[in-house]
């Protein structure tokens, strides 16, 4: 199995999102769908669910709350996305790291919120440009691994996304190399967390993934799908990196 899944982020109009999901239903194929995530903003949602419905093409949040209800204003649940046909939720997202300061210790509840609501979280997790220079790569991601995994049951899915902070949005990728080691550190943590799941837990890329470079980074081991910002906005783009992941042999 390799995975696409489309992080829109903030972008798309209720009427964007319309026609974006009925033109990526048209355009790919029943064995193609399957495989295939959108993660709209959530006043979105509505209109994509609405739009995927009877389609095997799944989506998901961009971000839950830990909690189901309460005074926590501004926030979504996990149950309410579930209830309305999502299948995931990103955490972690390291826009929501940096930009919102979401607390490690919280990352752990969402990705528990997530799964209690039936939901699979995406956890992400992702070095920046200093931590890379000053050799941390490792230990940041592995850190930010086992925070996020604190309260997460194994027997319930997770997924893992492997984000460089600094090849988000910036048109720098990581090198095969890169990406092929920060994925096997994962594979091997993930073994902390769950002997007998970490092999099926899928670990997906990104970091400014395009249509160009998906062949090259697809038949990585480890690399079992990718997470894909500005290029997923265009079905289109979307779709040829999926293809071109495939036809490589992902
Ligand atoms: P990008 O974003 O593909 O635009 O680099 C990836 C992400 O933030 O998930």
């Amino acid at each position: 199995m390799f995975y696409c899944a489309g992080n829109w982020k903030l972008n798309k109009s209720t009427v964007e999102a319309r026609e974006y999901v009925r033109a990526l239903r048209e355009l790919a194929k029943s064995d193609e769908a399957d495989n295939l995530v959108v993660l709209p903003p959530a006043l979105v949602s509505f209109e994509v669910a609405a739009g995927l419905s009877g389609s095997s093409i799944r989506w998901g949040g961009q971000n839950c709350y830990a909690e189901a209800k309460g005074a926590f204003t501004g926030e979504n649940s996990a149950v309410t996305l579930k209830e309305m046909g999502a299948s995931f939720t990103l955490v972690g997202h390291s826009e929501r790291r940096q930009i919102f300061g979401e607390p490690e210790d919280m990352l752990a509840k969402k990705v528990a919120a997530a799964q209690n609501a039936g939901l699979t979280p995406i956890l992400c997790v992702g070095e920046t440009q200093d931590d890379r220079r000053w050799n941390r790569t490792q230990e940041v991601i592995v850190r930010q691994l086992r925070q996020g995994t604190q309260a997460a049951d194994p027997s319930r899915p997770l997924w893992l996304a492997y984000e460089p902070v600094w090849a988000i949005g910036t048109g720098l990728v990581a090198t095969p190399e890169q990406v092929e080691e920060a994925h096997a550190i994962l594979r091997r943590s993930l073994k902390e967390w769950s002997a007998t799941h970490a092999d099926e837990t899928p670990i997906l890329y990104g970091g400014s993934v395009k249509g160009e470079n998906a062949a090259s980074l697809a038949t990585l081991a480890n690399v079992d799908g990718f997470l894909i910002g500005g290029a997923s906005l265009d079905p289109n783009e979307f779709l040829k990196i999926y293809r071109a992941s495939k036809s490589a042999g992902a």
